[in-house]
């Protein structure tokens, strides 16, 4: 299969005919997805939100395109008193409100799902806990292969993760027990001291290879394909440096507002909540060194090497590198919203960010002096995740007398969402007599020419977990550096007596505070 520029739509087209001199490369081939070995989902907090907005509906997608190992068996649990056919009843209803459920095959679902009650303070409900997992177990000849899936508020996961172990359900590996892994969802702790006790209470009783810390964001296809695009072409990785690259920037805007979260939001503010998560891992995917195989721990130590080595922020004045901003009344969609501070549960007076643009540096010798500029906000003007790298200008421009110096610099754009896609910009010569440049773009759209299933990232998270893959998952290291990198930065904007001078308001539906684009002009005229 060969991939060519088609010119007339700017596009890449499949070719599969080989070139007549170059060798035929043969289609992509992936294995199965289908987990090997049998196992139970524990879902503690089962009748809350997560679980049902996100993880019943991935599970029930996986089980109908039947990717779900055999057996298998869902218990779940939580603090409400249900039984096994009105916690039947609430997954169906969540389904239903996302889409219609066919009846043969809910009824067949349903017939794995059970629920047991269970109090996070007391022992005994996690000894009686240990008592039905090893009923279901030895009735189902499961092998003693589970996973705690942790879909609780995260003050809970210290409490639920000591009980866990005190219960005796933390072990593995002795005769019959199987393997257990226990699932956590970000966020990890809400500085790096919490991180690092949240980290001890985990590894009291679980060793790290049983500890799955969920970022989403790592489990979305692009994001992944990231690797894929720089490690498995070579013409790109060459360039990707220093010599050859401008800038960076990374975003991820949405709409939303803060929804029916202020309780956490309030609290954690959009650096906590995007920064120290998901753009720290596409600033490491995008800037980690290749490693040397593509295994989990091969691939978090080399997004460890990138987090060890961000400059430190300027400790007296983080202003320099940071604009931060929240939002004011305005119009999504031509529907008006409110502001930040009018959203239901948020002080009026509330100084939290939900908007952020960081540079930051990377100190090493592949990314000495280029700039990252990441921007993450909420009601922005759109939903968008993408990677832009900016190359630089050609050295010297062989057109100047006919042109003047400036020539468009070229630019790669890696969408992450809603598009997802990767866009090349580069000059042409315009078709006619005299020579005129013309910007023109080559565009590959991640579904063209796709039509097997995808998995959204709930989907394949819950795969990796089943099948003991830690790749898109945070290891402890990596969760502590980046909040080594980011607390100092949440200390100096929490506790600094200039904090509201430095809150810059935006309206909602546009692209976040005037300050951020001039700090961005600014920065880049700077480094001119
Ligand atoms: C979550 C944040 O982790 O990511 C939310 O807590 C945010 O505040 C969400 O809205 C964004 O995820 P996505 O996949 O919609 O970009």
């Amino acid at each position: 299969m060969t991939h060519e520029f088609d010119s007339t739509s700017d596009s890449i087209k499949t070719d599969i005919e080989a070139e007549p001199f170059a060798l035929a490369v043969s289609p992509a081939v992936c294995p199965g997805d289908k987990p090997a070995d049998p196992c139970i989902i524990v879902i503690i907090g089962a009748s809350g939100d997560l679980a049902t907005r996100k993880l019943a509906p991935a599970l029930y997608k996986l089980y109908i395109n039947d990717r779900l190992p055999d057996p298998f068996l869902i218990i779940g649990c939580g603090r409400t008193a249900l039984n096994n056919e009105s916690f039947r009843d609430r997954m169906k209803d969540a389904l239903m409100s996302l889409s219609t459920v066919d009846v043969a095959p809910w009824q067949r679902f349903a017939g794995h799902l059970y629920y047991q009650t269970l109090h996070y303070d007391s022992l005994q409900s996690f000894k009686d806990l240990a008592r039905t997992l090893k009923e279901t177990d030895a009735g189902h000849a499961v092998g003693g292969n589970k996973i705690f899936y942790l879909a609780t508020p995260p003050f809970l996961y210290k409490t639920i993760s000591q009980m866990l172990v005190q219960a005796g359900l933390s072990g593995e590996g002795e005769e019959g027990s199987g393997w257990t892994r226990i699932v956590v969802e970000k966020p990890f702790g809400t500085d790096l001291q919490t991180a690092v006790e949240l980290n001890q209470a985990l590894l009291e009783g679980f060793r790290e290879h049983q500890v799955y810390r969920i970022d989403h964001y790592l489990a979305k296809e692009t994001v992944q394909n990231i690797v894929v695009f720089r490690f498995a072409n070579a013409i790109f990785e060459p360039l990707w440096m220093r010599n050859y690259i401008d800038y960076v920037s990374i975003t991820a805007a949405e709409t939303l507002g803060v929804e029916h979260r202020a309780g956490y939001y309030e609290k954690s503010g959009v650096l906590r909540d995007m920064f120290q998560n998901h753009m720290m891992q596409l600033l490491a995917m995008t800037a980690m060194e290749p490693p040397s195989r593509f295994e989990a721990d091969m691939v978090r130590d080399e997004t460890g090497k990138v987090f060890r080595s961000l400059r430190p922020f300027p400790g007296e004045n983080p202003w320099e590198n940071l604009v931060l901003g929240q939002y004011c009344p305005g119009l999504i969609d031509d529907k008006k919203v409110s502001g930040y501070r009018e959203e239901p549960g948020v002080n009026a007076q509330s100084f939290t960010p939900a908007f952020a643009m960081m540079k930051v540096f990377i100190d090493n010798w592949r990314w000495q002096g280029v700039p990252f500029y990441l921007t993450s906000g909420k009601r922005l003007a759109k939903k968008l995740t993408e990677i832009v790298i900016q190359f630089k200008e050609v050295p010297h421009s062989v057109f100047r007398h006919i042109l003047g110096e400036h020539i468009t610099a070229n630019r790669l754009t890696l969408g992450i969402q809603p598009d997802e896609k990767i866009t090349l910009t580069f000059q042409t010569k315009n078709p006619g007599a005299r020579v005129c440049l013309r910007s023109v773009t080559m565009d590959f759209s991640y579904s063209r020419d796709y039509t097997g299933p995808m998995l959204d990232a709930y989907e394949k998270v819950i795969l990796d977990c089943m099948n003991g893959d830690q790749m898109l998952f945070w290891r402890q290291d990596g969760v502590e550096l980046c909040w080594s990198f980011l607390t100092p930065v949440l200390e100096t904007c929490e506790f600094c007596s200039e904090r509201a001078a430095h809150l810059h308001f935006y309206e909602a539906g546009t692209w976040g505070p005037p300050a951020a684009r001039e700090f961005i002009k600014a920065s880049q005229l700077k480094s001119r």
